[in-house]
């Protein structure tokens, strides 16, 4: 009997965004997915995208115990004067010396890169595009660069962590995923900004879920489902308010079994259904 990979694992090799407002939840969201992953057997590669959030996956994800942060990867392109902003140079990532856009040739992770560029926990590596170290370092394009054009080779899911907001619409980030979530918590702004991604999604022809995150009542959820009008067919999954997470968060320690993680089991079951 032949065995059909891709229904076995529908999210084999994907590029799934995490996008919303700060603070909403997308770094947790995408370590609580990381390791949801794992335990259905993914191999799994998560990219820190947002240049401005400190250790912030490493710790969620590795605990305060860790040795250092993985290089970032802007180095392994030849540093910010090589990698160019991609709002004024529209061309995507190249290898130091090699004419071949990264989008074209896509990189071999585990063979291409060496191991001070990533931590790894058995089928799990952590990524970081890279961060603001220096007063006046410049536009942080170069990293968002880095966030779109990144691509390897092989099965693993992509779990990429985007900085707040809305601005890497602007620069077609989108464009080389296959999925965006965006997570909300229960605002008005999470709401405004789901509308809006809403809108690029559909003409950038992208599939979009929304996470509802931090839902600390029924009532509150049906509020923030009612102002979410046409868009409520588009929730993918609702998770509460889970103090263990502040708590994890608050202690650095890394993400372990809690109420929010089993929400985020059957989220993903649900994406590997739709996806
Ligand atoms: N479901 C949740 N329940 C309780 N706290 C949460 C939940 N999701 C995230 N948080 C907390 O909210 C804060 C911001 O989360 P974070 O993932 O860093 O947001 P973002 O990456 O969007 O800026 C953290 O203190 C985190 O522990
Ligand atoms: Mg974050």
């Amino acid at each position: 009997m032949t065995v059909n990979r891709q229904s076995d694992k529908p999210l084999r090799g994907k590029r799934i965004l995490v996008c919303g407002k700060g603070g909403c939840g997308k770094s947790t969201m995408v370590a609580l997915m990381a390791v949801v992953l794992q335990q259905k057997e993914y191999e799994v590669l998560v990219l820190d995208g947002d240049a401005s959030n400190p250790e912030g996956l490493v710790r969620l994800l590795f605990g305060l115990g860790v040795e250092g942060e993985p290089k970032p990867l802007i180095e392994f392109f030849g540093g910010i004067d090589v990698v160019t902003c991609p709002v004024d140079d529209p061309s995507p990532l190249t290898r130091i010396n090699d004419t071949n856009p990264i989008p074209q040739d896509r990189i071999d992770a585990r063979k291409e890169i060496s191991p001070e560029y990533y931590l790894q926990n058995g089928s799990m590596i952590l990524l970081q595009a890279g961060k603001i170290n220096t007063y006046g370092q410049g536009c942080d394009g170069p990293l968002e660069k880095i966030v779109r054009d990144f691509m390897v080779k092989g099965d693993a899911v992509n779990l990429i962590d985007m900085k707040a907001g809305i601005e890497h619409f602007g620069r077609k980030i989108p464009d080389q995923m296959d999925v965006l979530l965006c997570v909300l918590d229960c605002t008005f702004e999470s709401v405004s900004i789901a509308k809006r991604i809403a809108e690029f999604c559909q003409e950038a022809e992208k599939d979009f879920w929304l996470i509802l995150n931090k839902i600390g009542s029924g009532d509150v959820k049906s509020m923030l489902m009612d102002k979410l009008e046409k868009l409520q067919d588009r929730v993918i999954g609702s998770i509460l308010y889970d103090e263990e997470l502040i708590k994890v968060g608050l202690a650095g320690s890394a993400l372990g079994e809690c109420k929010a993680m089993e929400q985020v089991g059957h989220l993903v079951d649900r994406l590997e259904q739709v996806i």
